[in-house]
């Protein structure tokens, strides 16, 4: 059993795996409240990242791979474009998505194919040129005055049935050319809403709607204790009812495109999301009908063929980023940040978005096409910049497997240093793990000043009541006694430095001395370390 155990353990790790014949399905497991994405019928953790919009053609790649190499990532998201795709009605060219799986192959890299349909960052810039112009032109929504807005109207039905039909043929093509289930999931649309301030369609479609009764299956997502068919939109919502009706409107044109595509090929799809200020949202100031936090209901609801809502994390600050990790990390909902800004100050939230039990985590615009998205993220894309985010992946990806599995377990904790608190406790039950940031390696840790930026980050695992993975970077992570009346004081049995070998724990030395005296220290080496504890 073991040899045959190691021998799959070896084909899956040199990619073998992917050539033997038809693999399961990727696919979302809820358990115990809580998810794993299985890949190749495992729990697989995406240490991913996103190219540039228009990288996504062939010409582009040789930039895409070698900074893929160079982050260690074992996932890319690359987009899909509705305009190459379909260049003519009903006419489907697959070369690009063709190129797309055979590069990734040759990469050994999973694929995470983002749908540029209807919605493009609220707008339809990704409708090919026949429905831009001509006959088949969409239709743009109205704004209360009756003037056309730069946003697709959800009620257009022309424009939903030509998506639905050329998502399906994507999804139906890459049944038949994807057996080694290279894609792994499938983003449908890209941050869908609008923006500018208005906040629904105006037009006679959907005024007709907006003074009809709200359905049944909103009232019940949001609990109002209204009977279905008796109020209208403004009645239940009040002030919140142009932004809860648009929510639904353009959610339920996405549950179409999504279920024909889902028809064709059930891989996981998810729909992702520009965030609303959690602390401080004007309105007008977020873009309306995506699915903010606040209409998270509305969209579960409207859109059962959307697996999860994934928030695009563009705040550098801890207090926002942990509270839109809180948000979208619901029992109703697997946390992907399918993208982040990929200036230095966010590669420490790969830990917390572990610790919120994120199913994968992607900075966006990593390429070396030479464009960067300054200032919502870094100035330069280049070798230094990928090292940072680097540094996580080097260290999960030899480990992944396990990670994937002990984080569906419930059992893996990570954080990520804060600005102004240098010190986080983390709570195991019997044991506490104290991190404390910007400390000498040598000698007491009782004023930890934090690093002179917050780069720190920290990962326990628990392997056993006494036993746990440690892993971090510019940190040190020490363990107490929690029970701190019960007198007995921590010791440490043995700290074990290992590399991952197949996906198994192979120790290189024994921690012991200076190394453990003052707990345990995390530099910028790629180091995990197996602790046993016990007392005295
Ligand atoms: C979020 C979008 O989803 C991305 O496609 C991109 O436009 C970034 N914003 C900005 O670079």
């Amino acid at each position: 059993m073991l040899t045959i155990r190691s021998l799959l353990v070896v084909a899956m790790a040199a990619g073998l795996w992917a050539q033997v014949g038809p693999q399961p399905l990727p696919r979302l497991v809820q358990k115990d409240g809580r998810y794993a994405l299985f890949v190749d019928g495992a729990p697989y953790v995406m240490l991913g990242a996103q190219v540039n919009n228009s990288s996504g053609w062939p010409a582009m790649l040789p930039k895409v791979w070698p900074a893929m190499e160079a982050l260690h990532a074992n996932t890319v998201e690359i987009p899909v474009y509705w305009e190459q795709l379909e260049p003519q009605p009903g006419e489907f060219d697959y070369t690009v998505v063709d190129t797309l799986l055979s590069q990734a192959r040759e990469h050994r890299l999973r694929l995470v194919l983002l749908w540029f349909g209807t919605w493009k960052n609220g707008s339809s810039r990704y409708v090919p040129l026949w429905m831009k112009t001509g006959p088949n032109r969409y239709t743009r929504m109205m704004d209360a005055k009756g003037r056309l807005v730069d946003s697709p109207s959800p009620f257009d039905h022309a424009t939903l049935e030509a998506d639905k039909r050329a998502f399906a043929a994507l999804m139906r093509h890459l049944k038949e050319a994807d057996q080694q289930r290279t894609v792994i999931m499938v983003q449908v649309e890209n941050e869908p809403g609008t923006w500018g301030g208005t906040m629904r369609d105006y037009s006679p479609a959907a005024q007709k709607l907006f003074e009809g009764p709200v359905p049944a299956e909103v009232l019940e997502a949001l609990h109002k204790g209204v009977v279905a068919g008796q109020a209208n939109w403004s009645a239940v919502f009040g002030a919140d009812a142009d932004e809860f009706f648009h929510a639904w409107s353009v959610a339920r044109y996405i549950q179409q495109v999504a279920a024909a595509g889902k028809a064709e090929y059930p891989l996981p799809l998810y729909v992702n999301v520009a965030l609303r200020d959690p602390f401080n949202a004007p309105p007008g100031s977020w873009e309306s009908g995506g699915a903010t936090d606040d209409v998270v209901p509305i969209w579960k609801a409207a859109a059962p063929a959307i697996d999860l809502l994934a928030p695009d994390i563009y705040s550098s600050d801890s207090p926002h980023y942990f509270k839109f990790l809180d948000l979208y990390h619901r029992p109703d909902n697997a946390l992907f940040v399918p993208e982040t800004g990929n200036s230095a100050a966010y590669a420490r939230y790969f830990f917390a978005a572990l610790g919120h039990q994120t199913i994968g985590f992607a900075p966006f615009g990593m390429d070396y096409t030479g464009y960067v998205n300054a200032p919502l993220g870094a100035p330069r894309v280049n070798e230094d910049l990928l090292a940072q985010f680097a540094l996580n992946y080097r260290l999960s990806e030899p480990m992944m497997r396990d990670l994937a599995r002990l984080n569906f377990e419930g059992k893996v904790h990570a954080v990520s240093e804060e600005e102004r608190t240098h010190t986080q406790a983390i709570d195991l039950g019997p044991w506490k793990a104290v991190v404390a940031y910007g400390l000498p390696m040598f000698g007491p840790g009782n004023n930890p000043s934090g690093n002179p930026e917050p780069t720190g980050r920290a990962l326990v695992a628990q392997l056993d009541d006494n036993r746990f993975l440690v892993a971090g970077f510019f940190c040190r992570v020490d363990f107490q006694v929690s029970d701190t009346a019960s007198g007995k004081q921590r010791e440490y049995l043995r700290v074990e430095e290992g590399t991952y070998q197949n996906g198994v724990f192979e120790p290189v030395r024994i921690w012991n001395g200076d190394q453990t005296d003052w707990g345990l220290n995390f530099t910028s080496s790629p180091v995990v370390l197996r602790v046993s504890l016990g007392t005295y």
